[in-house]
């Protein structure tokens, strides 16, 4: 073929190809067979290597991804990326509907209500029918230019279709991950001994946070666009420009209604509080937006929201099913869960076949008997929770729970202590989950930074090449290699990763140990205090519980620590090992990012628990309280934060922010 005709077919493929795509991905309604579209791509693929000057950043040819590893660039959002206040009660749509009336007496208002998609926030920016830019969320101000990730996903169009787009303008949507490739998703990785996402939106953000976008490119991410912003948009209403977009080959959902009346409103929420369950996404509610952009504009904004626009928050979603048995899990300190194992039932679109139970006191509380129908709902965490029963439904074989009594990894008596919910499992040197849980923690990211999936551990135990911590240091490349699970470079790479960890500082490194109580901010405290490992080691609990918060309890744990003949032999081989057991100068001082500032924390979180969080603002020198008054700087609030605090703050003034402010905020 000759050049001009190279040329002119590498065209003609791509604006196939651009077409195949959106009948396929956006309209759901294919023309050929993937056989055939991956034809055309392959030939598209091979002409285009055969000519790199041709290259075009929106070739179909791009979606497959790349293997580069990519780190992600800060950008500022041209227009900021605000969050809805919410709203759980039609009492609360009202106030909003009467907040606009009162601002706009003697105006129609026409509202659109749409569904409240649960995924990813994502900005995309067009400039002359081309993606040239795709950027998170973030902080509102600034996130993250994912483009090369978001050039994977097939319903984004790389190109737009007609002319009568405007020649720049962003279109804002979320990323979602479709329920079914979520389960194929999990399934994956529970094989591979990878932790599991705990819900789609987490495997959306997580996937969309990847640093090679060819893995992206594996996964069936899928973009929902609901707002369209630019200088010279065709439509001067929402609606309108909306399903101008759809024309220019956006996926706008269909699933969107004008409405006038608060009462219409709530048609439509109600409608789609049950018929969500039949989606094959999730949605966590709905949003009502002003149509008209001048009213739009009359309205404003408050610091953090539009007062054009709220979401109506859905409950959570229960499902009742028959509990069948209770299985116990032992965790990395000892500590045992029961876990219900129960007759699979459907559940926010996702099978649901067990569901955590917390503690005895729990299943005595909530009088949980085998047999027994439960009601299970999604929190945040990876498994449902019970939240209560059916009795109605009991029957004669209903059997009362008999609470083990006895390890079921090593048999070992179980303990119960004062003021604590859970029974432990005190054999921690010797019971296989606690030695693997403490391997695991020693190598986590907040503490030695070791890079090795929890698979990994778990061969290298089972195999018996490291039987503690210490054991890590004297692993060589050839040991790796004799396992199924490594090749050369990931050898190389495990080696180095652990090499690399004897840079960590000892305050870490007394985290890494896992005592128990000793948190990242406790270990800092002592680290600082005593400066090193031996030191340490010789405390007395009079020496320790000097030190300014360090309590009995935590004193008592230390002592005993550095008590048991086991540890000792650990403590021994980390000696030698090279890792920092000293505290150097520089990390003397503490940090106080935070300092002066007060907050109190409601909700539930994604990254850290309350406790956690709670643990943060201390280490940075922040206050945290209970409840809301004057005194608060912050709320700091997660999902399925309650109206009445929500309230206070708003009468106060008080910012709200949520985790991933917060992280800024510390990092
Ligand atoms: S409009 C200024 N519409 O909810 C208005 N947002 O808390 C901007 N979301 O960050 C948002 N579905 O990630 C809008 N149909 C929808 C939505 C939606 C989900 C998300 C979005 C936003 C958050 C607001």
């Amino acid at each position: 073929m000759s050049k001009d005709k190279e040329k002119s077919r590498i065209e003609q493929l791509r604006n196939l190809l651009h077409h195949h795509n959106y009948q396929y991905y956006v309209l759901a309604q294919p023309e050929i067979s993937d056989f055939e579209y991956d034809q055309l791509l392959k030939e598209l693929i091979e002409l285009e290597d055969n000519n790199p000057d041709l290259f075009d950043p929106n070739s179909p040819s791009q979606r497959v991804g790349n293997d580069i590893n990519e780190e992600f660039n800060q950008v500022k959002h041209k227009y900021p990326m605000l969050s809805l206040g919410n709203t759980y009660s039609k009492e609360e749509v009202g106030e909003f509907e009467s907040r606009i009336k009162k601002s706009l007496p003697d105006t129609d208002i026409e509202y659109v209500c749409e569904l409240k998609y649960d995924g990813v926030a994502i900005g995309l920016t067009y400039k002359d029918g081309l993606l040239t830019q795709a950027v998170t969320r973030g902080d509102g101000v600034q996130g993250d230019d994912v483009t090369n990730n978001v050039k994977t996903i097939k319903s984004i169009p790389l190109k737009l279709k007609s002319e009568s787009y405007p020649d720049e303008f962003e279109i804002r949507g979320e990323i979602l991950y479709p329920h079914d490739g979520f389960e194929r998703l999990n399934k994956d990785r529970e094989a591979n001994g990878e932790p599991l996402f705990a819900n789609p939106r987490n495997a959306a953000s997580g996937t969309l946070k990847m640093k090679k976008s060819s893995v992206v490119a594996k996964r069936p991410l899928d973009c929902f666009l609901y707002f369209v912003l630019g200088e010279t948009l065709p439509f001067k209403s929402h609606y309108e420009n909306l399903t101008a977009a759809k024309s220019w080959g956006f996926k706008v959902p269909e699933h969107i209604k004008k409405c006038n009346s608060v009462d219409e409103i709530f048609d439509f929420i109600n409608y789609w509080d049950t018929e969500r369950q039949n989606l094959p996404f999730d949605i966590d509610g709905v949003v009502i937006k002003v149509n008209s952009h001048k009213q739009q504009k009359d309205l404003g904004f408050t610091a953090k929201s539009p007062r054009w626009a709220i979401s109506y928050k859905f409950q959570a979603e229960q499902a009742k099913t028959k509990l069948l048995s209770i299985d116990y899990q032992v965790g990395r300190t000892g500590a045992i869960t029961p876990v219900a194992n129960l007759e699979p039932v459907l559940l926010a679109g996702t099978t649901v076949k067990r569901a955590s139970l917390h503690n005895s006191d729990q299943i005595e509380l909530l009088d949980i008997r085998i047999n027994d129908f439960v009601y299970v709902e999604k929190g945040g965490e990876i498994i449902p929770k019970i939240v209560g029963i059916d009795k109605d439904l009991r029957t004669a074989q209903s059997k009362a729970v008999d609470y083990i009594i006895k390890c079921p990894e090593c048999n070992t008596e179980l303990i119960r202590v004062e003021g604590e919910a859970k029974h432990y499992c005190p054999n921690d040197t010797g019971c296989p989950p606690q030695i693997k849980g403490r391997i695991e923690h020693f190598i986590s990211r907040r503490a030695m930074n070791i890079g090795a999936a929890e698979a990994t551990v778990e061969t290298l135990v089972d195999k018996g090449l490291i039987h503690d911590i210490g054991d890590l240091y004297f692993l060589t490349k050839e040991d790796l290699l004799s396992l199924e699970r490594f090749a050369e470079k990931s050898a190389s790479n495990l080696i180095d990763s652990i090499q690399k960890s004897t840079e960590v500082p000892f305050p870490r490194v007394l985290y890494a140990l896992g005592i128990r109580f000793v948190g990242e901010t406790v270990a800092k405290t002592i680290a600082v205090e005593l400066k090193s490992l031996e030191k340490i080691q010789q405390a007395s609990i009079d020496q320790l519980t000097e030190i300014h918060e360090i309590g009995e309890r935590i004193a008592s744990s230390v002592v005993a620590f550095f008590n048991n003949e086991i540890n000792l032999k650990v403590i021994d081989k980390l000696k030698i090992s090279g890792i920092q057991l000293e505290i150097q100068e520089d990390e003397l001082q503490v940090e106080n990012k935070l300092e002066g500032k007060t907050f109190v924390i409601s909700g539930t979180f994604e990254k850290y628990s309350r406790d956690e969080l709670k643990e943060l603002i201390t280490k940075f020198g922040g206050k945290n309280t209970g409840s809301i008054s004057a005194k608060t700087n912050y709320l700091l609030a997660g999902e399925n934060i309650g109206p009445s605090k929500l309230d206070k703050v708003k009468k106060l003034n008080i910012p709200i922010i949520s985790e991933e402010d917060f992280i800024q905020m510390i990092e």
